[in-house]
């Protein structure tokens, strides 16, 4: 870890090992070396439930996936202008929102359970982000919030039912020139048809990176760049 943590993230620290096992990792994002606080044994979790049996099992937001990794490159490589305002939905373990704190912008991490935002506490202090803000965001009542200039989500269109409440969300808290960046593992077949929906009110740009996950295997990274028509 690279910053000693204060007594108040000790504490929040704490709240989180009494119900998970937990450890830092290091992320090497371009120039950037993280310590991302993560879920150590998935299988106690799990507490046997089968994910590949009944997907609701599994613990989304426990996982960094290759998408969030994606998009904390694109993050790294599109430094702040000034003083832009970011906010990160559905953030998890949110590598993306923190590498954007590193490249100077006002970082709000979001999640909608409390034990989520407790590790994007812990992970931006250890990291010397003091000035991240942490807000629950459920898409499905989503509270009021200001305007952002960018908004970013990694593997957060993966239910039918949360399109239309995103789509209100990116309305209401991306300023009239702000940009939306999403990133998606291309396998995700709701995507295209979420894509559909928000051309009515978004222009969206489509690119494509292809890297290789931890079993080895070649995967495709669809990014969506989202601005209001
Ligand atoms: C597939 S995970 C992606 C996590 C992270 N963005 C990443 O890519 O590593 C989906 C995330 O959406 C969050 N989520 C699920 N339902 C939500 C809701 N109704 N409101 C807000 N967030 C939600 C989960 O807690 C989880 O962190």
């Amino acid at each position: 870890m690279s910053k000693e943590l204060s007594e108040k993230t000790q504490k929040v620290l704490k709240r989180i090992r009494k119900r998970f096992k937990v450890g830092f990792s290091p992320l090497k994002i371009q120039d950037l070396e993280l310590d991302i606080l993560q879920v150590t044994d998935l299988e106690h979790l799990l507490d046997g439930k089968d994910p590949f049996e009944d997907v609701t099992a599994f613990p989304f937001w426990v996982k960094l996936w290759e998408a969030s990794l994606v998009l904390a490159h694109v993050m790294a490589s599109m430094p702040a202008q000034g003083n832009q305002k970011l906010l990160e939905l559905g953030a998890g373990m949110a590598a993306p929102g923190l590498v954007a704190a590193a490249r100077g912008y006002g970082v709000t991490l979001s999640d909608y359970e409390p034990h989520i935002l407790d590790f994007q506490r812990v992970s931006a202090a250890a990291n010397g982000f003091d000035d991240v803000e942490f807000r629950m965001i459920d898409w499905l009542k989503p509270p009021e919030m200001p305007k952002f200039d960018r908004i970013i989500g990694a593997e957060i269109l993966f239910r039918e039912e949360f399109f239309a409440p995103l789509l209100a969300i990116f309305d209401n808290y991306l300023q009239d020139d702000g940009e939306i960046y999403l990133a998606h593992d291309v396998r995700r077949k709701s995507v295209p048809t979420f894509l559909d929906l928000a051309q009515k009110e978004f222009k969206v740009a489509v690119s494509k990176t292809t890297m290789q996950n931890e079993e080895g295997d070649k995967i495709t990274i669809l990014i969506n760049r989202l601005t209001k028509k």
